[in-house]
């Protein structure tokens, strides 16, 4: 082949060449401006579709602020509420505490009465009427004697006799059992049986049922032998309560203490116990003397008291005559001394 064909030809081949890679580069052109499009519309609607939930987030974001303010509101207007029903509890607690002190302040009212129409109570607990004589114009004193009756005293009761001296004698049940005809001799003459109860227990340390068993049974027994029961009672040491006292008041008796302390079961001697009496502090107008009928030194020495007592102007009473002559009453539950 000459040259100069061989020139012409080699150009036309180059030329498709061109062509082809212009072509391959347009399609490659296109096909990335295609993608760019396409890359560009995905986006956008990503970005479309995250503004959307965006604003999805935002509405709930600000439906549950509306809520929460609304349930904020709603426990205000609840806690009002409950404060105003507090308030409306503490005016019906106040009425009813008003209420109680009426119904309290009624039944002292109506415990008052039935404090003055005692008398047909005091009957039916069976306690002795009694004539209280009239002793205003003297020098009274009440001797008393406890813990007995003992082995002296049937003497202390001769002696008594001989100089026409009335006392008081707070018995034991346990003894009264041992001495039953002199509770019944006492009596007789002139004395006043008073209940000390029935085995000398410490009564303010007793529950109220146990206070009322120890005194009842000293009580049945003294009322089986006189025909009525006991109308003064004092405490084993003279240790009383409030219990007690609620005791004396149901039975219909005072509780009686005593103004001069002899200490006899202490000293058991004659002379100790006369200086007892006769102190400064010792016994006057109106005294309620303790002494223990269970030693023979107190018989001693209540001979020699009695005389110079008599000497004195003293006129000897029992505890009921003494209390009603300085009170002009006897009043169930109360404590004298
Ligand atoms: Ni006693």
């Amino acid at each position: 082949m000459p040259l100069k064909e061989t020139m012409a030809l080699k150009p036309k081949k180059t030329n498709r060449w061109l062509v082809a890679c212009v072509v391959i580069i347009a399609v490659l052109l296109a096909a990335m401006a295609t993608l760019s499009v396409y890359t560009v519309l995905t986006l956008s609607e990503q970005q479309r579709t995250l503004d959307s939930q965006h604003q999805q987030l935002l509405a709930m974001e600000s439906a549950m602020s509306d809520a929460a303010s609304k349930a904020e509101s709603d426990l205000a207007e609840k806690q009002q509420q409950i404060d105003g029903q507090q308030s409306q509890l503490a005016e019906k607690n106040k009425a009813i505490s008003d209420l109680e002190d009426t119904v309290s302040s009624l039944k002292t009212q109506i415990s008052l009465k039935h404090e003055a129409t005692r008398t047909p109570q005091q009957a039916e607990q069976n306690l002795p009427t009694r004539d209280y004589g009239d002793f205003s114009e003297k020098k009274i004193v009440a001797l008393t004697f406890d813990d007995g009756p003992g082995p002296y005293t049937a003497r202390l009761l001769d002696e008594l006799k001989k100089r026409s001296v009335r006392a008081t004698f707070f018995v034991l049940g346990t003894r009264v059992d041992s001495y039953p005809e002199l509770i019944k001799r006492m009596e007789k003459e002139g004395h006043v049986v008073g209940n000390h109860s029935n085995g000398h227990k410490n009564l303010s340390k007793l529950t109220p049922a146990g206070i009322k068993t120890e005194m009842e049974l000293c009580a049945k027994k003294i009322e089986k032998l006189l025909g009525h029961k006991p109308e003064v009672m004092r405490c084993p040491g003279g240790n009383y309560n409030t219990a007690v006292l609620n005791y004396a008041k149901e039975a219909g008796i005072p509780v009686i203490q005593w103004g001069v302390d002899t200490r006899d079961w202490e000293s058991r001697n004659v002379n100790a116990i006369l200086n007892k009496c006769f102190a400064k502090n010792g016994i006057k107008d109106g005294s309620i003397v303790l002494m223990h009928d269970i030693y023979s030194t107190t018989v001693d020495a209540t001979v020699q008291m009695v005389d110079r007592l008599i000497a004195e102007g003293y006129t000897f009473v029992t505890v009921p005559e003494l209390i009603h002559d300085r009170e002009g009453k006897i009043e169930a539950g109360k404590m004298y001394r």
